[in-house]
């Protein structure tokens, strides 16, 4: 791995937790460009296969910024996403993708700053986890075939 290695960051940014001006200012127009950004109605849309696909596309590590956990749009769809997302991530942990590549935050609409942070801790813990393998489709073998 060379010193100037950036991981590549998925960023689901629910669309209703930063209304900080600079803040959202700066996820919509001065992201690096190691992140990938999809802005998403709530976090509670997220389905696993969104963050399945990002895997399969090479992204590193998997950030999901929500509203505060009773400042959800959709009353508890922040909740359920946690769930959800804590399961996934248990099994692509299974499958070879470290848990800690998936963080959940929830950003309260007022805190500037803060998802920049977010951006920082991330990036620190992947560049010590290192790429991620890609995760790829495989034809399950056919009978007399090697493995
Ligand atoms: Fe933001 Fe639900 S509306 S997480």
């Amino acid at each position: 791995m060379t010193k100037t290695w950036k991981p590549r960051i998925t960023l689901f940014q629910c669309q209703w937790c930063l209304y900080a001006e600079a803040d959202q200012h700066w996820v919509d127009h001065q992201l690096p460009n190691n992140i990938h950004l999809v802005k998403v109605p709530c976090t509670g849309k997220i389905s696993p296969l969104y963050i399945l696909n990002a895997i399969q596309g090479g992204t590193d590590g998997v950030l999901i910024s929500g509203c505060l956990p009773e400042k959800c749009h959709f009353k508890e769809g922040n909740l359920g996403a946690r769930r959800q997302l804590d399961e996934f991530s248990r099994f692509l942990n299974y499958i070879g993708y470290e848990k800690d590549r998936v963080r959940f935050a929830w950003l309260d609409l007022q805190e500037r700053g803060r998802i920049q942070q977010e951006l920082a801790v991330m990036e620190k813990n992947l560049l010590e986890l290192g790429p991620a393998d890609k995760l790829t489709t495989r034809l399950p073998l056919q009978e007399g075939e090697a493995a």
